[in-house]
């Protein structure tokens, strides 16, 4: 059977759930929200030796490789996303855009990528690595590896990580799996969603249940398995591949308090 990370996005952002204007909303949002991101990449890129060759580990709906396009900073894309819903909308989005720079991959970027090299950029943000290290023992080290042979001199990594250490406190805290409640905001189609966690190892199993506002369609559910790692874990992992430990940062966020979540945190190692 296959691990539940790699089949847990199938489905999403299928096309056939959107019509023309839902669609146009949708992207205009999607790209809205990466301004953030690409405000943090111009300013940790070293501009002299730039030249916009950018790889995207799980790139879902490619939004964040077409707002760097859009915005001069990117010339040579590459998306690796697995899920094939997302790969197809990612298609339309491009053709929306006119993008003409970024190519969209589908499969696991551990078996596709295989000799790519002098990269200026990585990228693996809403915990990406926390889903692929839990595949297989050795997922979490072919990642790092990869993606530090990929970098060229001067490149960067940049990832965006969740903490769990609250999560694992309060765990801690019951005997059984660990519910927590979440209501949405009113413009969410969920109105509800119930959180489920429970620890196997170094991982959190994650699993998130989603309940419909007008209640019409059955409840959806997806379970992730995802690698927990503080600061100082990703850092020493991080060296242990190679990097250096001055050029190893954390941010807590992308352009202002607030933007991210306040368990997560950024990591950029550049080579
Ligand atoms: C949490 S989502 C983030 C998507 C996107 N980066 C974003 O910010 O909206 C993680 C994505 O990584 C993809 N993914 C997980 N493991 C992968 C792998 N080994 N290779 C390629 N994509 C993967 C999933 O299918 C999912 O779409």
């Amino acid at each position: 059977m296959k691990h539940p990370n790699l089949t847990a996005y199938d489905g999403v952002e299928e096309l056939s759930s959107f019509n023309e204007s839902a669609f146009e909303e949708y992207c205009t949002c999607k790209l809205r929200e990466c301004d953030k991101q690409v405000d943090f990449i111009r300013r940790i890129i070293d501009k002299k030796n730039y030249t916009g060759k950018v790889i995207e580990i799980g790139s879902g709906n490619g939004k964040l490789l077409y707002a760097l396009e859009k915005n001069g900073l990117l010339d040579d894309g590459l998306g690796y996303e697995l899920s094939s819903s997302r790969v197809n909308f990612a298609i339309k989005f491009s053709e929306s855009m006119g993008s003409t720079r970024v190519q969209n991959i589908c499969g696991d970027y551990l078996e596709l990528d295989k000799s790519k090299e002098n990269i200026d950029l990585i990228i693996g943000v809403d915990i990406v690595l926390q889903l692929i290290a839990p595949v297989s023992e050795s997922s979490e080290k072919l990642l790092l590896d990869k993606v530090f042979s990929a970098l060229k001199h001067g490149g960067n990594l940049i990832m965006e990580l969740m903490d769990f250490t609250n999560i694992i406190n309060m765990k801690a805290m019951v005997e059984n799996d660990l519910m927590l409640w979440k209501e949405f905001d009113e413009h969410d189609p969920w109105h509800y969603g119930l959180d489920k966690f429970s620890i196997n190892g170094d991982d959190v199993v994650w699993d998130k249940r989603f309940i419909n506002r007008d209640r019409n369609i059955g409840d959806s559910t997806f379970t992730n398995v995802l690698r927990h790692y503080t600061f100082d874990i990703i850092k020493q992992k991080l060296i242990q591949t190679g990097f250096d430990e001055q050029k190893i940062h954390c941010f807590t966020c992308w352009k202002s308090e607030g933007d991210i979540p306040k368990d997560e945190f950024i990591v950029t190692a550049e080579k």
